[in-house]
């Protein structure tokens, strides 16, 4: 039996269709093959997972942010590709390292996304657009930069795909341990006499920072008067994360960070460990409130107690740093706390006219009156 998957199935009326078709099958082999689908619901890969176990199932897929997240999980997949694309990518590989690409250009071309597709990407560092520009353009093998102009404006794919090259999604659970260590010594503790606390997860990604913290939470005995909105631009990542699904690959690393983090418990307490990969607990998506959100957008978030923004604002222009500090001073309760990432800061961007140092180091700063 073959399945055709088409459109996105993040709902969860979608993935019971699938599910249903998937149960019609009398036992035979099937092939699944996803054309649009970026990200599935739980209940998906862990049927996927099954029918693999016992060999019954091929799956096809063509995103490959979605082929990412499969073989992160341990399915195997794979990916539809076009060979004369493979063939031809090394030779505009070389070709774009060494091309220069005009500012202005790039600028016009940020503001001509932003008027088409509504995501603003115009205070970005143009460095690392550029670079994101050229990995993106090698994926298509084009190497004239006005050509790929004009596709990324005509065709919503090729758009999404950029968008995804943008969006550098790199995150760990308990990244900089002794960040959470800190938090949990000198800054939660502090918030403990309040009895609804609101925190704000910037930049979340696929949710590991928000469920190590309301882990630490947890052993504080704290997680129940507390309320994370767990954001970020990326919808895909922001699935990924209410899924809560995660590659028990880095499980050796995850459990090491945890301990320096000053957990008290055993990593693996907080998770379902299934073969090649660990599911979050339900108890802490209660407290998780997870939602697509730039946080360049006007629209104001505000009376938080902590906001956590780390290695978010690495990808901002000095202005647009600036802006945005503006815009969690005014989402922060007087004396509320920001923790930005570690090789960010307050130095070059103004910042200091809105907070004053709590810990450099570890880069916590407090809300001034
Ligand atoms: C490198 S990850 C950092 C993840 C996590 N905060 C950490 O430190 O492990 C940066 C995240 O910021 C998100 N991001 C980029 N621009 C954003 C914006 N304007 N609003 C919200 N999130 C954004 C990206 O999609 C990505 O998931």
């Amino acid at each position: 039996m073959h399945i055709s998957v088409m459109g996105e199935l993040d709902s969860k009326a979608e993935a019971d269709r699938l599910l249903e078709c998937i149960g019609e099958n009398c036992g035979c082999e099937i092939h699944i093959t996803f054309l649009d689908a970026n990200i599935v619901t739980p209940e998906v890969v862990e049927k996927i997972i099954k029918l693999q176990e016992n060999s019954k199932c091929k799956v096809f897929v063509l995103k490959s942010y979605l082929y990412s997240y499969f073989l992160s999980l341990g399915i195997k997949c794979f990916l539809v590709k076009k060979k004369s694309i493979l063939n031809k990518r090394c030779e505009i590989s070389e070709k774009l390292s060494s091309r220069s690409f005009e500012p202005e250009k790039v600028e016009e071309f940020l503001r001509d996304i932003y008027d088409k597709y509504g995501f603003d990407f115009t205070e970005y560092r143009k460095d690392s657009i550029i670079r994101r520009i050229k990995i993106s353009m090698l994926r298509y093998c084009m190497t004239c930069f006005e050509e790929f102009r004009k596709l990324v404006l005509t065709d919503q794919d090729v758009f999404e795909q950029l968008f995804l090259d943008f969006s550098i999604n790199t995150t760990n659970f308990f990244r900089d341990p002794e960040v959470f260590t800190f938090l949990k010594e000198r800054v939660l503790l502090c918030l403990d006499s309040y009895s609804h606390i609101k925190i704000w997860c910037v930049g979340c990604s696929n949710g590991k920072e928000p469920y190590s913290l309301a882990i630490i939470l947890k052993e504080l005995g704290m997680l129940h008067k507390v309320q994370i909105y767990a954001t970020d631009i990326n919808p895909y990542v922001i699935e990924e994360a209410k899924n809560g699904l995660y590659s028990a690959s880095t499980i050796d690393t995850d459990i090491v960070n945890y301990k320096k983090a000053g957990g008290t418990k055993a990593f693996t307490d907080y998770f379902d460990i299934t073969g090649s990969y660990i599911k979050v607990k339900d108890e802490f998506k209660d407290n998780i409130l997870f939602f697509q959100h730039s946080v360049i957008e006007k629209g104001i978030l505000n009376e938080f107690q902590m906001i956590l923004c780390r290695n978010v604002m690495i990808y901002f222009d000095i202005p647009l740093q600036r802006k945005v500090l503006r815009h969690f001073y005014n989402s922060l309760d007087v004396g509320g706390f920001l923790v930005m990432g570690k090789s960010e800061g307050m130095l070059l961007n103004g910042g200091y006219e809105y907070f004053v140092d709590y810990n450099e180091k570890n880069k916590v700063y407090r809300r001034k009156s």
